[in-house]
């Protein structure tokens, strides 16, 4: 079922079918942005509660008014500095999104996908694709087409393979207070290249239990085994036995490291592949090193929160 057929699945999401797609971030869970019963489908499929909403993906800018009502200008500057890419804007929506799409909100999230693969799809569909993170809802999000068909095999028509994911965490996801972007979810545009796009500091409102992104509960990504956080640099004092630890750097004891070449982005790259990896093991406790908190550190922290936390 994992497939490299386009025009199988142009068919299927025509025909209102669901579809996984790579993106360069994490692969999407994709359905008609357009069609209520199609994006019915996807949360039934995620197990997804009803007020969590999608993020609808363009292939062009052209799109734009038609699915929203009014854009700020420093929107403007970020689809300039960043889209395609790993940034999504929450902007006032039209009627032509069904209320489903937003859990009823009056803003769409929106975000033009990279990937060569997505960018095809996308332009060659007459409609948006609405879609999350292809992955049961609370756990970790997939970044190769194995991913998808490991979890959602019986619930997708098809699985697009379009690699591993170059980024390999989801998108920045920024909303407008009075036209200024305000940061909802840390992601794979760091908030450093933010703020110099729009030259000036943007807050973060990424706060977890009073969550502005609806979608942002504390606990997600949530491998089964517990996972204990270490600061930047720190260590365990001991391991128990069947406990596992992955360093931020490479360590002689480690199990493995996030940022084997010292690199951020390698680290947002391999992070959800390592979390399913360790899973996949038997065994205690993963204590992980956390990331330094700058740059896409800040997402991979992130994320590490959500998967390390216990309700
Ligand atoms: O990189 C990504 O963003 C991936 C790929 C597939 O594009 N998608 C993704 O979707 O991560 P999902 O559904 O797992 O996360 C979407 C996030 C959630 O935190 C959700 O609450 C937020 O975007 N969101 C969506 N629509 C929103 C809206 N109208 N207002 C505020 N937040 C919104
Ligand atoms: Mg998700």
């Amino acid at each position: 079922m994992i497939s490299s057929d386009l025009h199988e699945a142009i068919r299927l999401l025509r025909a209102g079918q669901l579809v996984g797609i790579p993106t360069e971030t994490v692969y999407g869970l994709a359905a008609n942005a357009l069609d209520p019963l199609a994006v019915a489908r996807i949360f039934e499929a995620k197990n997804r509660p009803a007020f969590d909403p999608l993020i609808v993906h363009v292939g062009q800018r052209a799109e734009l008014p038609y699915l929203v009502t009014s854009i700020p200008d420093e929107a403007q500057v970020l689809m300039d500095a960043f889209w395609p890419g790993p940034l999504t804007l929450v902007l006032p929506k039209s009627d032509i999104i069904p209320d489903i799409v937003t859990s009823g909100l009056p803003h769409v999230a929106l975000r033009m996908p990279k990937h060569p693969l997505a960018q095809r799809l996308l332009q060659s569909l007459p409609f948006p694709l609405a879609a999350p993170s292809a992955n049961p809802f609370g756990y970790v999000s997939p970044t190769t087409a194995q991913h998808v068909m490991d979890q959602l095999a019986s619930k997708v028509s098809c699985i697009l393979d379009g690699g591993p994911c170059q980024v390999g965490l989801e998108s920045t996801v920024i909303g407008f207070a009075d036209g200024r972007a305000v940061i909802l979810r840390q992601g794979g545009v760091s908030q450093e290249d933010i703020e110099s796009a729009v030259g000036r500091p943007v807050s973060s409102q990424t706060s977890q239990s009073r969550p502005a992104a609806p979608g942002q509960l504390d606990s997600h990504y949530a491998p089964h085994r517990t996972i204990q956080l270490l600061e930047h640099g720190g260590r365990p004092t001991k391991l128990a036995l069947g406990e596992t630890w992955i360093s931020y750097l490479p360590k002689p004891d480690a199990f493995e490291a996030l940022a084997p070449d010292g690199q951020v982005a390698t680290a947002a790259h391999r992070l959800f592949s390592l979390l399913r990896k360790i899973d996949q093991q038997p065994g205690g406790v993963v204590w992980i090193e956390k990331a330094p908190e700058s740059g896409l550190g800040r997402a991979v922290n992130d994320r590490l929160m959500r998967a390390a936390h216990r309700a």
